[in-house]
């Protein structure tokens, strides 16, 4: 892919408005975006990024149900939850929208329209729960009953929780409907569908395209589903919340779409309205309309297919036969895997989660995105702790970069008067031991290849030799004999203040900014980035000439996390997990009894071999009996056995088996039995025999 691109648009997974989002989601999608478009447009590249909520679907509904709200109250209160904690988490969205907004209705309904005027989608009739007292259809969520897996009351329409069995709602025992009561009857209802086989191959042929660059879960995902053959996907729903149909006919009334169908049109629909508000209502083609734009999605690993065939298919039907107003494919799609916390999975359902404005209630989201972007679940989960957070904290930000910049600035502003004190020695700059050529490609291939751990790393890794350029260099000792050395050390020093300021501005935007203040400029270096300006290569060079004057005063740039900070916060997962425990030890089936304890010589008496079936028949009047001659080594065995009901004589000849050995003879309907042979029963009631396989094994002991 060596294509240049005139413009970027990166987009972000949709959150739902239907609860807050949690550290989890901001490590996989919106921190990783946010650090990608900054650097970007540190390099003055034209680049947006779009996002916002999704605020259709069926689980909105049955919080609204629950909490006695409405739809719409339960999104705005989530909407703008989300959008305040990204904000307050520096997440610089250009444009955050909402799916309930009248443009995006409008551009959802233009895509249906599209797509059914050209007659690519495929009415199905089918049967579904009805509610008469509520007059609605009911969706697999919204119907309950008797799990016919576990026989559990409870389960839901589309899966018992007792059991986990996934459930179709016409399986459930004695179903009933959780809006009344009520029981349900089968009705005949339509739906859309859309044909997803129609471009099987063109979608093959756009994950083929692309199996070089993107990760390998993003292509591995999409050919699984591609492999299994894509099947129609229904893309209307029998519900009260969501986009209405454009259809005036009888037959389309009280449907909505589906909410994945109108959710990944929400960044087009976003696109739109960023352009009217920057006066421009047509300057969102550009980003979707023209093979110069770089689109790339952020999402999670579960959002996929979602991105890679569903959302591509809809472009491709509204392509189909176009020549203009053609949508551009994403020419990525960077899914990350999960991090965990504290070595658990985080889960909304289950409450196990830390939520990003309460977090960023008690620390500053600096400190929290640095330790995210090093725990960047790129190609495995990761797990984020409070101990790693206090450590990198402490550690990384507190002492080595925090110390670094303030050691420079508090001694140029009490020892040199707060002034640049000395011409920057290019020389002794290109010297410092820092190939600042080689680590700079390393860093924009860092971030350039989505890599987000490794760019900050080797942001740090900056810091540090910084930090130990200072400290060995020992200024407050120089300056005493030779206070135009010491003035030389600390404009290289300053220089590197303004070189991290300006490079570790996508990680810790905030950190940046303040670093930059101190260093005497005005505004921010969120003012300064614009597209055609190339701020990031400055950063490559000294770029603070001598008598450059300093803020003159400055700050402690991170607070040392103690443990009584974090006390708090370890209690409450140590609850959250004892409650997730407890939950597991409920719905685990029963607990495991063993015999009583037996010592290791007791075990050392049993005499395990390997013997070979030579010979099997039936013992008369004994129906659960088999007779078998055991070869066991140089020795002949002959042994009755309970496993007539589930093995011929047959088959047993030939088979290696477990036998013990020094077992006491007993005689069985006037047969002798010289030991027994092992097996174990299986869920069913299936019998399966212990049969070692290998060379040579015959006679052996099993130990
Ligand atoms: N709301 C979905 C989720 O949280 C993501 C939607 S992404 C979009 O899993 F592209 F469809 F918007
Ligand atoms: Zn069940």
């Amino acid at each position: 892919m060596t294509h240049t691109y005139k413009r970027t648009l990166v987009t972000t997974a949709l959150p739902y408005a239907n609860g807050p989002v949690h550290l989890g989601h901001l490590a996989g999608v919106y921190l990783p975006a946010d650090i990608y478009v900054r650097f970007k447009r540190l390099c003055g590249h034209d680049v947006i990024h779009i996002g916002g909520s999704d605020e259709h679907g069926v689980p909105i509904t049955i919080t609204a149900d629950k909490e006695g709200i409405s739809p719409q109250d339960v999104v705005d209160r989530y909407h703008t939850m989300n959008a305040d904690a990204f904000a307050k988490c520096g997440i610089s969205f250009d444009y955050y929208g909402r799916t309930s907004s009248p443009t995006h209705h409008a551009t959802a309904r233009e895509f249906f329209s599209e797509i059914e005027k050209k007659g690519i989608f495929i009415r199905k009739t089918e049967k579904q729960f009805f509610d008469p007292k509520a007059g609605r259809f009911l969706s697999d969520r919204y119907i309950t009953g008797t799990c016919p897996a576990c026989n559990a009351p409870g389960a839901n329409g589309d899966q018992c929780e007792q059991c986990g069995t996934h459930l179709s709602p016409t399986e459930l025992i004695d179903p009933k409907s959780k809006l009344s009561d009520a029981t349900p009857e089968l009705r005949e209802t339509l739906h859309w569908y859309f044909p997803l086989g129609r471009f099987q191959k063109q979608l093959e042929n756009y994950v083929e395209r692309h199996t070089g660059d993107w990760r390998s879960n993003v292509v591995n995902y999409s050919r699984t589903w591609l492999n299994q053959g894509l099947a129609d996907r229904a893309i209307t729903r029998d519900l009260a919340w969501g986009i209405s149909l454009p259809l005036d006919a009888e037959e389309a009334k009280g449907k909505v779409l589906y909410v994945w169908f109108d959710a990944v049109l929400g960044y087009i629909s976003f696109t739109k309205e960023w352009a009217e508000k920057q006066g421009d209502s047509e300057r969102w083609r550009r980003y979707w309309q023209d093979p110069e734009t770089r689109i790339i999605n952020f999402i999670g690993k579960d959002n996929v297919v979602f991105h890679t065939l569903m959302f591509p298919a809809i472009l491709m039907a509204w392509n189909e036969e176009r020549l203009d107003g053609r949508y551009e494919l994403a020419d990525n799609v960077p899914a990350s895997e999960f991090m965990n916390f504290e070595g658990r999975k985080f889960s909304k359902s289950r409450n196990y989660a830390v939520y990003l404005g309460e977090f960023l209630e008690r620390f500053p989201a600096d400190t929290l995105r640095y330790s995210i972007a090093m725990n960047y679940p790129e190609n495995k989960d990761s797990d984020f702790s409070w101990s790693d957070f206090q450590n990198r904290t402490n550690g990384e930000l507190a002492d080595t970069l925090g110390n670094f910049i303030k050691r420079s600035i508090d001694f140029t502003n009490a020892r040199f008067g707060g002034e640049v004190p000395a011409e920057i020695d290019l020389e002794a700059w290109d010297a410092l031991g820092i190939d600042w050529l080689e680590s700079f490609s390393k860093l924009e291939a860092a971030y350039d290849g989505f890599h987000f751990r490794e760019a900050a790393s080797q942001a740090m890794e900056i810091a540090r030799f910084a930090n130990r350029f200072l400290t060995e260099s020992e200024p407050w000792k120089v300056i005493k004999v030779d206070a135009e050395a010491a003035g030389r050390t600390m404009a290289i020093s300053l220089n590197l203040c303004y070189t991290l300021a300006l490079l570790f501005w996508p990680i810790v935007p905030e950190t940046a900014n303040r670093i930059w203040r101190m260093l005497g400029f005005e505004g921010r270096i969120d003012d300064l980035v614009e597209p055609g300006k190339p701020v990031w290569r400055r950063a490559l060079e000294p770029g603070l000439k001598r008598g450059h004057k300093l803020l003159g005063s400055s700050e402690i740039l991170f607070t040392k996390i103690e443990e009584e900070d974090i006390e708090p916060e370890l209690k409450k997962i140590e609850a959250l997990l004892a409650e997730a425990e407890r939950r597991e030890a409920a719905e685990q089936p029963a607990p495991m009894t063993f015999k009583p304890e037996i010592t290791f010589d007791d075990f050392q008496k049993i005499d395990l071999r390997v013997a070979k079936v030579i010979a099997c028949e039936p013992v008369k009047k004994a129906n659960k009996l088999l007779k078998l001659q055991l070869q066991v080594g140089s020795e002949q065995r002959q042994v009755l056995s309970g496993i007539a009901q589930h093995f011929t004589p047959e088959e047993m000849v030939g088979k290696s088996v477990v036998l013990v050995a020094n077992l006491a003879d007993r005689t069985m309907r006037g047969e002798l039995s010289q030991g027994m042979i092992l097996a174990v029963e299986g869920a069913d009631g299936r019998l399966f025999l212990l049969e070692p396989q290998g060379e040579g094994i015959c006679g052996n002991q099993v130990s």
